[in-house]
């Protein structure tokens, strides 16, 4: 296979473009999500010319990157692909929501370019700051899925659409951040659930059995309220979980993110913010939102979005704490 590298579409290459689109007979895609468009290419097809679309792209500039694969040896564009920075948009399905699309030209597929791609456009998302992305695709699109799990995808779920009568298979792809650390939830490493539970309960005094429940109602799939980790290599070095209520009497503010915590050698290097977002994205598709938090904190949780919302009432506690807010 030859070198492949991803440059930003340009008008130089307006030609070539518009083959692109051409080889893709609408038949081509009959296992994609949305059969009338090219994945990675959005709304090219509706612009009247490229130079629309070129327009379109420089305006979502800083939400949505687009690249084209193109061959070093020949100059030929063998694919399209591009990557949302955040997985919410307002018009959205939570459920059906993904960081990336892509597409290889007919003629060079089954080629090793799609695995290719994906892999420097992961590259992409780890520069830009981004520690786990979502794919979707669907369950029927074998070179899709195989492209997705070659590239280190692991399988979150398959869900149903009802008006469009497709299955979707949903994959998270977690990348290291800068400092090589990665961020995953429980279900991803469900081999770690002892050591996760003797971790949380060492920092919050809290008994392992009762970490250990929650986890295994959440690898059971029982809950989707889950349990998440930064790791260092093998050591855990900050974590949290997401629980029905902190223990505070305003039952009704549910569910609430618990148990936030860094070892000290690792704070202020955005732990917990990676971790906070990560679960914000990770319920938001499952269609939990908003999500509470009680805390003593001021001004930290606001870094991530959080705002405060109201005081409650800690079971056992003197003081009132402050509740904080993400929707
Ligand atoms: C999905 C797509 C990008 C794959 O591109 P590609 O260049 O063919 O991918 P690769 O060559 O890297 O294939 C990766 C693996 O999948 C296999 N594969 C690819 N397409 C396949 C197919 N239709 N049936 C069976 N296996 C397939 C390849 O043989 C390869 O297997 P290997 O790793 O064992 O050698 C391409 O088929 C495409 O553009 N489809 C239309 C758009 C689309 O579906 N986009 C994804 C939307 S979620």
């Amino acid at each position: 296979m030859d070198e492949l590298i991803l440059i930003p579409p340009t008008v130089m290459y307006a030609d070539q473009i518009r083959e692109y689109v051409e080889e893709f007979p609408s038949d081509r895609l009959q296992v994609t999500l949305d059969p009338d468009r090219i994945p990675g290419t959005d709304e090219l097809e509706n612009c009247a010319t490229v130079g629309d679309w070129l327009r379109y792209v420089k305006d979502q500039e800083g939400k949505v990157s687009w690249y084209m694969a193109v061959r070093r040896s020949d100059g030929r564009i063998v694919g399209f692909s591009c990557l949302r920075h955040a997985l919410k948009f307002d018009d959205d399905d939570p459920e059906f929501t993904s960081h990336a699309g892509y597409s290889v030209r007919p003629s060079e597929q089954r080629k090793g370019y799609g695995s290719e791609q994906l892999r420097l456009l992961l590259e992409k998302a780890r520069e830009a700051g981004m520690v786990r992305v979502r794919v979707i695709c669907r369950d029927s699109n074998v070179g899709s899925n195989m492209v997705i799990r070659a590239n280190g995808g692991i399988f979150v779920d398959a869900i149903y659409g009802e008006e469009s009568g497709m299955t979707l298979n949903r994959y998270d792809i977690p990348l290291p951040d800068l400092y090589g650390y990665r961020y995953l939830t429980l279900r991803d490493c469900p081999e770690l659930k002892e050591r996760a539970a003797e971790w949380f309960s060492s920092k919050w005094g809290v008994p392992r059995e009762a970490y250990l429940e929650c986890m295994s109602d959440y690898l059971d799939r029982k809950t989707e309220l889950g349990w998440y980790l930064c790791m260092d290599g093998e050591k855990i070095v900050g974590g949290m979980g997401v629980i029905e209520n902190d223990f505070h009497d305003r039952k009704d503010l549910t569910p609430n993110v618990c148990a936030v915590y860094t070892e000290e050698d690792y704070r202020k290097k955005g732990i917990a913010g990676r971790l906070l977002n990560m679960i914000v994205d990770d319920l938001w598709t499952r269609d939990i939102s908003p999500l509470y938090l009680l805390t003593d904190h001021t001004g930290f949780y606001e870094r991530y979005g959080w705002r405060f919302f109201c005081m409650a009432q800690g079971d056992g506690e003197e003081e009132m704490s402050r509740m904080y807010i993400h929707d």
